[in-house]
């Protein structure tokens, strides 16, 4: 496995693996990798012969009161993890070298960005968007592999692919979850141990919704309200629960296509978001 720094590595690297007509799957990351981020990779290795994971973490994505500094970056023990699933080549620049100059050029996805997220970390996404659209030109993958853990951050990236005609698919790997349900996420990490009980309580809240949807209530008040409850009387505080459609990402008022159900909380100071997709026909649920 190589272990990459710059973007001139990465290219001829891809350029060498393509002569041999192989295909480029590109696994983006900012570290702190985790059992989500594995399977992500065991995809990519599934299905493509030239498996490149991105390691980055991108300043121009976090707001100015976020855990930027603070990120935990754990270069080591990442490219043991890879190395054990056989990836072929991790791209870990610097900062510099992604951005060696004030960034004057940014991917805008309108609309999709403003509500869920967006709506409490402005320019989240622009950063996000911006920073995959220098990953793509750079490794030039086949196929790209994202977490159904970010929802709005793959529904976004989806969009772009389709706007901008980048000549890739995307793949969205379903959310791994610990024993209890709770979604992995590089930032569990900051959780103490009655913090890590309490924050179970988000997926307990999307069970319950998928009783009650298959009860039969699809008003997305009342199904809202529901996870309120539950998220509340845990002793968690929330920043949304929406319900939107999964792909415009625009607010429903019933179950009338295929849903989204998504919420962000914080437990103590810790940021945690999961989510649901809700499939009409046929009826499924993904959680
Ligand atoms: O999901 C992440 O880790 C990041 O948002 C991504 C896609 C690597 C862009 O920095």
């Amino acid at each position: 496995m190589q272990l990459l720094k710059t973007i001139k590595e990465v290219r001829d690297a891809v350029a060498a693996a393509r002569r041999q007509g192989k295909i480029i799957g590109l696994v983006p990351t900012m570290g702190a990798l985790h059992a989500g981020h594995g399977s992500l990779i065991q995809k990519a290795r599934a299905d493509c012969s030239f498996v490149v994971v991105s390691i980055f973490v991108n300043p121009t994505q976090f707001g100015p009161t976020e855990d930027f500094n603070k990120y935990p970056r754990t270069l080591d023990t990442d490219t043991r993890l890879c190395e054990s699933l056989g990836v072929d080549c991790i791209f870990a620049p610097l900062a510099e070298e992604m951005y060696p100059q004030r960034n004057l050029t940014w991917v805008d996805v309108e609309q999709m960005t403003k509500g869920l997220c967006g709506a409490s970390r402005p320019g989240h996404f622009q950063g996000v968007a911006t920073v995959c659209a220098k990953l793509f030109h750079i490794v030039q993958p086949d196929r790209v592999y994202f977490g159904q853990k970010d929802a709005q951050q793959a529904a976004v990236i989806c969009r772009m692919v389709t706007d901008l005609n980048f000549p890739m698919e995307i793949i969205v790997c379903p959310t791994v979850r610990e024993r209890d349900g709770l979604a992995m996420s590089s930032r569990n990490r900051y959780l103490s141990s009655e913090q890590r009980k309490q924050a179970v309580c988000l997926y307990q809240a999307l069970c319950g919704c998928r009783k009650m949807v298959e009860q039969g209530i699809i008003s997305t008040s009342q199904l809202i309200a529901q996870i309120n409850q539950v998220i509340t009387t845990a002793g968690v505080q929330v920043e949304y629960i929406s319900i939107v459609d999964a792909q415009t990402l625009q607010p429903m008022t019933s179950l009338t296509a295929d849903a989204l159900v998504a919420l962000a909380c914080r437990v103590g100071t810790t940021r945690l978001i999961d989510n649901m997709l809700i499939f009409l026909n046929p009826p499924r649920f993904q959680i």
